[in-house]
Formats: structure tokens, C-alpha cells, sequence
């Protein structure tokens, strides 16, 4: 698939009805200059977040210090990022980046290691890879999932071990290799089926959260052996760039956008809060399932079956697009464009005099990427500045990078 299949699609899409709103949402959003770090951002969709960002990781050195994440065995002097759970976003971890600077400048210096410049391209692989290790994680508590499973109603319809009720096919035939997405896939074709048997039996549906999905799936694994974890890890996630074009074939385009470019029935998927784990996102298919059953009744979408692989992919794509996609706050961000001390060099407008590029020019603002880039191949002038005025290194908390670039994209316009 190219990169073209997207537009080309919505613009088919446009002689439909939805579509014709699509594509006014589209020019009204470039006329108002509502752009933001997650428009631009389907360029970088990786297919195999994994395989290519290691050898992003190993080529700049990465690996040097950190080792390659989740490998006990590893010589370390940096922490194990597969171990690092700190940033939901990519603005966090840029954030995340910069306030480790100092330290990480230090240890190259001592072990002779040249800083490695970053591409956005490059940035997006490394990025990629990062998000996408915390992602696959896959542990499950079985003992939890036999909680809920007794708790959340499934033993009233399900047998597993040999107990349970009998409405539902017996759930300990499944491969004992399932995964989240397997079950979130199983929950999602057999929703509307269960449901209907659910309101008969006058059985209250259940709400998933957090991890409840894979304690279930480490339920009916029964403890067999999970595979090597990055092994494991390759094959449970799906390909973002394959999710993207299932997301379109069924349909799912025609109510949800993605940064602005897509239906309105639903929640655009790029703006809402980023997901940890595949668990948490095979919970809100099934927790949303009922809304949009009677959205596709009342908008005359049929509802679409989804294979195993095609939920992996989905799943895959929307974790993408809601890391990269957060909007900061604008009006938090003048403030911290001071205080962080960047209005001493940068311009946020037309001011003359200053000794640094006009930051609302810059290419910067591009894509949370070439932000991200960007932040990465500056520290090293602003360790020097630091040093030399003996200043301390502004660090950047929860949100802020994001209420920053929020801000200077703000002032887009306003010369
Ligand atoms: C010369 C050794 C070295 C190299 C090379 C190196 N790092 Fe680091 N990195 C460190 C050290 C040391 C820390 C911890 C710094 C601290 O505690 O402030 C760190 C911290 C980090 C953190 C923050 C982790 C956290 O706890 O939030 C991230 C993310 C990171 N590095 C990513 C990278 C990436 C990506 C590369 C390759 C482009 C890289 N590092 C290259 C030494 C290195
Ligand atoms: C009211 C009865 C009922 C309840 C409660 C129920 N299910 Fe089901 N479930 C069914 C029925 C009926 C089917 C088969 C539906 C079909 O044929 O489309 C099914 C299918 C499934 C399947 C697909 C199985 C396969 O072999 O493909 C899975 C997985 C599943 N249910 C899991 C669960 C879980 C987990 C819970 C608890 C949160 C649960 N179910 C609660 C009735 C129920
Ligand atoms: C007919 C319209 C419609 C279609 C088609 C549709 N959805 Fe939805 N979706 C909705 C609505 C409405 C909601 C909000 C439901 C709610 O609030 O419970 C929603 C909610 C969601 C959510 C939860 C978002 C959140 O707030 O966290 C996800 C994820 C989602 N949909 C994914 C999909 C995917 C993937 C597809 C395609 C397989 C799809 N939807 C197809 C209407 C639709
Ligand atoms: C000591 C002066 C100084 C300070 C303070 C400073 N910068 Fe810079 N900045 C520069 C200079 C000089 C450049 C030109 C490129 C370079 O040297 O990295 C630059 C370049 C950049 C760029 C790349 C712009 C482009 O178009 O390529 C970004 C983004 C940036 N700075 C952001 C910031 C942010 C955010 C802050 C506040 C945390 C900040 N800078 C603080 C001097 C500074």
C-alpha cells in the first residue's frame, strides 16, 4: 500500500454522504490553521516497530550503554529502557530524553562515543520501538483472570476447566498460545451475539479495565509457556501501516477520524488518552461495543467481522496514533516558553535581536517528530550554554513539552 491509498480512499469516501463532511472538515481545519503535531504523522507509521527500530537503536549507539531492552544478560551503564515505564506520549519521552541530557552527554564524553545526530526519520523508529516494547507487555495474572472471570459473568455462560455454564462454547479449546488481541478480536465478532444473550438472561454486561483483559488471557493460557519476550513480542503486535488500511476497509474511517480526517459520529481516535497495553485497548472495544452497535444501526454502517489479524493491526495503528497524537495546552505554554528559560534565545513572534532561530518559523513544528529530532540534536548547545553560565538544565515535567509546542504552533500566523 502507498501513501497515497489514504487520500485516495476518503476522497472515494467523499461520495458518500459522511465523506462530503470529511472532506469540508478538512479544508475548514486548514483554513483556521487548527494544525496540529498529529496531522503529518501518518508518514511515519511504521510496519514493524520492532525489527526496524532496533537497528535504529544498535546503529546510533543506543545499545552501547543501554543494552538491548529486556536482555538480563546486557553490560549496562543506562538504564534498561524495555524496564522504563515513564512516558505516555512522544512528548514525554522527548521530554524524557532532554532531562537526561546532562548525564547521558557525560557518559559519551567518558567513553568516547560521538552524540549521534537524529533524523526525524530516525527519531520515529527509535520512538516507535520504545512505545512499542511497553506495548506488547503481555503479562498476565491468571489468578486475577480467574477473579474476573467468576466475577464479570464469562462463568455464567463459559465452561473453562471443566466449570461453568453451557450458553457459550467451552473456552479452554482456545490455542493455548492466545494473545489480547486474539481475545479482543473473539469478544469483538462475538459481541453482538453475546450481548443479545446477555439482555435474555438479564445478565449485567461487564466493564473492562487497565490489565483485566490479558489476566483473563493468562486464565485460559492455564500456564503454558510464554514464548522468549521480544519473540513473543514481534508476533502479538500487528503492523500499524496494515492497521491503518483495515481501519479504512471496514469502515471504522466512516465515524472515527484520525487527526481531524474521518467521520464524527465517534471520538476521533488520535485525541483521545493514550493507551498503555494492548489489554487496555482490547477492554475499550468490548467497554465501547454496545454505543457502537447502535451507531451502526442508526447510521446504516454494517457491522464488520474482524480476523485475529486484522484486530492486531488495527489495535497496533490506534496505540499509534494516540501516542503521537496528544494536543497540549496553548495558554500553559506561553508560560513555559518563559520560564524554561528558550524566550532568552528564541523568538515566539516578530521580535528582532534574538540570537536563535524564530521557534513559530521553524521546521520544527512540523510533526511531533521533527520536534522530537529537533529537541535531541539541540541539547548539545544547550549543555554548552548551561555550562558556561553555570545554569541548571531546564527539565520538562508530565505535559509541559506538549503545552510548549502547543503554544509556539499557536503563534503560527500571528507575525
Ligand atoms: C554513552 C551512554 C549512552 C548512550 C550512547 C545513550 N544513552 Fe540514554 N541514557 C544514558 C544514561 C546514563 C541515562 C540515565 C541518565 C540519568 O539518570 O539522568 C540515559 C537515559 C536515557 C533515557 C531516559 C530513561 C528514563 O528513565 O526515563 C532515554 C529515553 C534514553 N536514555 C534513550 C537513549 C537513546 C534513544 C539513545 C540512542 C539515540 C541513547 N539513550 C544513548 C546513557 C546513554
Ligand atoms: C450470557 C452468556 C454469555 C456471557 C455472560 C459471556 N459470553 Fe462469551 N459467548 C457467549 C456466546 C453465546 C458465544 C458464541 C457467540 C456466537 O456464536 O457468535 C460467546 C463467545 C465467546 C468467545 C468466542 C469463543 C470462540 O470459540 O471463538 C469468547 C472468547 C468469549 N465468549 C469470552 C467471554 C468472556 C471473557 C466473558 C466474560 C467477560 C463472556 N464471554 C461472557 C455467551 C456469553
Ligand atoms: C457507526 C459508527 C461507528 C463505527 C463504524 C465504528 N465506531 Fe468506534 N465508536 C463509535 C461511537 C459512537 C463511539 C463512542 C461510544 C461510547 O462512548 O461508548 C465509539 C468508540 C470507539 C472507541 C473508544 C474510544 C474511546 O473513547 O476511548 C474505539 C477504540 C473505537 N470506537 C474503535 C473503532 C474501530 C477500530 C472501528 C472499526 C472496526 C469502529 N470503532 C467503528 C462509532 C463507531
Ligand atoms: C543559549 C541560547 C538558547 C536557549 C536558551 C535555547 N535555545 Fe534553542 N536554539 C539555539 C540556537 C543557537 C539554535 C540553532 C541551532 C542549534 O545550535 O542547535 C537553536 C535551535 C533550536 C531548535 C531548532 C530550530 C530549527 O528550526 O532548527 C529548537 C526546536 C529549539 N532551539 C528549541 C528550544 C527550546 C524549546 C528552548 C527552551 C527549553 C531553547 N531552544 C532554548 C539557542 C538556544
Amino acid at each position: 500500500m502507498t501513501d497515497l491509498a489514504l487520500p485516495i480512499g476518503l476522497i472515494a469516501g467523499a461520495l458518500s454522504k459522511s465523506g462530503r463532511i470529511i472532506l469540508a472538515a478538512c479544508i475548514l481545519t486548514g483554513l483556521t490553521g487548527g494544525r496540529t503535531l498529529a496531522d503529518g504523522m501518518e508518514q511515519w507509521l511504521p510496519s514493524q516497530p520492532l525489527v526496524e527500530g532496533q537497528r535504529t537503536f544498535q546503529d546510533k549507539f543506543c545499545s552501547t550503554c543501554h543494552g538491548l531492552p529486556g536482555d538480563a544478560n546486557a553490560a549496562r551503564v543506562a538504564p534498561d529502557l524495555g524496564q522504563v515505564r515513564s512516558w505516555r506520549d512522544t512528548m514525554q519521552l522527548t521530554s524524557s530524553l532532554w532531562n537526561h541530557t546532562p548525564k547521558m552527554i557525560e557518559k559519551m564524553r567518558e567513553r568516547g562515543i560521538a552524540r549521534p545526530v537524529l533524523s526525524p526519520d530516525e527519531m520515529g523508529k527509535l520512538v516507535a520501538y520504545l512505545f512499542y516494547l511497553n506495548f506488547s507487555e503481555e503479562t498476565g495474572d491468571p489468578a486475577r483472570g480467574h477473579d474476573i472471570f467468576e466475577q464479570r459473568t464469562c462463568a455464567r455462560c463459559h465452561q473453562l476447566a471443566g466449570r461453568g455454564g453451557t450458553v457459550g462454547p467451552r473456552l479452554d479449546e482456545l490455542n493455548e498460545a492466545i494473545t489480547s488481541s486474539f481475545l479482543a478480536q473473539a469478544l469483538w465478532n462475538h459481541g453482538p451475539e453475546m450481548a443479545a444473550k446477555m439482555k435474555d438472561l438479564g445478565i449485567e454486561r461487564p466493564h473492562f479495565e487497565a490489565n483485566d483483559v490479558a489476566d483473563i488471557v493468562a486464565l485460559i493460557r492455564g500456564g503454558a509457556t510464554p514464548l522468549a519476550p521480544l519473540v513473543r513480542a514481534s508476533a502479538a503486535i500487528g503492523s500499524p501501516r496494515a492497521g491503518r488500511a483495515v481501519f479504512n476497509r471496514k469502515g471504522c474511517v466512516r465515524c472515527h477520524a484520525v487527526a481531524g480526517v474521518g467521520g464524527t459520529t465517534g471520538p476521533d481516535l488520535s485525541k483521545v488518552a493514550p493507551a498503555r497495553n494492548i489489554s487496555e485497548m482490547a477492554g475499550e472495544f468490548w467497554n465501547h461495543g454496545p454505543m457502537m452497535w447502535d451507531a451502526m444501526r442508526t447510521t446504516g454502517v454494517a457491522f464488520s467481522k474482524l480476523s485475529d489479524r486484522d484486530m492486531a493491526d488495527l489495535i497496533a495503528y490506534l496505540y499509534f496514533v494516540r501516542y503521537t497524537g496528544r494536543a497540549g495546552d496553548a495558554a500553559k505554554g506561553a508560560a513555559i516558553f518563559k520560564d524554561k528559560g528558550c524566550a532568552r534565545c528564541h523568538a515566539d513572534g516578530g521580535q528582532e535581536n534574538k540570537p536563535a532561530p524564530n521557534l513559530v518559523m521553524s521546521k520544527a513544528l512540523e510533526t511531533a517528530l521533527h520536534w522530537s529530532a529537533a529537541m535531541w540534536n539541540h541539547a548539545a548547545t544547550i549543555d554548552n550554554a548551561v555550562r558556561e553560565s553555570h545554569a541548571t538544565w531546564p527539565t520538562f515535567e508530565d505535559d509541559e513539552m506538549s503545552d510548549l509546542v502547543a503554544y509556539l504552533q499557536s503563534r503560527r500566523g500571528s507575525k
